[in-house]
């Protein structure tokens, strides 16, 4: 049986150490804002902004959305984020990806404020990220670390597999395992022998994107498993890349979806919002 690793408690104790955190500036007069953008009418991301409205709205900060049609341009949006890169009211800004595809995303995460990124996709805290400065990290690798912490997994000296090779996920969470002294290893699509790899894993990271993916037979007996999928199975019912029932009785430790990583990544850009105001001050 393996020990489950609550995402939502995990993330409920640090929202309510950061509501009080929000208490002290609103008694120093400091109101605390995030400017979240959406362009278009993707359904998933309209569900991940109102998960973070609800966050902002429980720990007292005031989120302000500017939702636009799918027909934005690029240069539209440009002006946008340079307003709010120049408002002094706002104090992270955060641009719902992925933008529609006549939108250059890069072009985009380069024009916002290196100080106001919350989501720390901006080149230059990636750098700062992979130097091991202090900077915004991004907030779902940053929130699977807090979660191993908080949870007691020893990471320093250990065999980490991520699957997974992305920007928003699987690069930065190779280079925050590597600054808590992991061994690791990314593997990807191209990737020989996936089983092989992951076997070894004492800590598996799934971001795959495929329903249940992984079975007992990818992983190491007593392993820790952490799942950043948010897929959809044959019945339509949300689940991870992790086949659950198969990988859970072989696990050490494992994270559930819904209710593992999914709230943490909400809760860290809570963090980098306050993280935000105290760089900036
Ligand atoms: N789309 C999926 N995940 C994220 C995220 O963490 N930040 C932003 N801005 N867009 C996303």
């Amino acid at each position: 049986m393996a020990k489950i690793i609550d995402g939502r408690a995990i993330s409920a104790a640090i929202k309510d150490e950061l509501k009080e955190q929000v208490a002290v500036y609103k008694q120093q007069g400091v109101e605390i804002t995030l400017a979240v953008v959406k362009v278009g009418n993707d359904p998933a991301s309209a569900v991940y902004v109102r998960n973070k409205e609800k966050a902002c709205e429980y720990i007292g900060i005031t989120s302000r959305t500017l939702a636009l049609p799918e027909e934005t341009t690029e240069e539209e949006l440009l002006q946008v984020v340079n307003d709010l890169n120049q408002d002094n009211t706002v104090n992270g800004i955060l641009v719902q990806l992925p933008l529609p595809k006549h939108i250059d995303e890069s072009r985009i995460l380069l024009a916002i404020d290196s100080k106001k990124d919350v989501d720390g996709f901006h080149p230059v805290n990636v750098g700062k990220m992979v130097i091991g400065e202090d900077t915004f990290l991004p907030c779902t690798p940053a929130g699977i670390i807090e979660m191993l912490k908080r949870s007691g997994v020893d990471i320093a000296g250990r065999e980490c597999v991520i699957i997974g090779r992305s920007n928003i996920v699987g690069k930065p969470m190779a280079m925050l395992m590597l600054k808590e002294n992991a061994t690791v290893t990314i593997t990807h699509s191209r990737t020989k022998d996936l089983k092989e790899v992951t076997k070894r894993a004492d800590i598996l990271i799934a971001a795959i994107g495929k329903a249940k993916y992984i079975t007992d037979d990818y992983v190491k007996e007593g392993a820790v498993i952490i799942d950043v999928g948010m897929d959809r199975d044959e019945n339509g019912k949300l689940c991870g890349d992790v086949d659950f029932a198969s990988v859970e009785p072989k696990a050490g430790a494992i994270t559930p979806v819904p209710g593992g990583v999914g709230p943490m990544t909400v809760t860290m850009l809570l963090v980098n919002c306050l993280k935000s105001v105290e760089q900036n001050k």
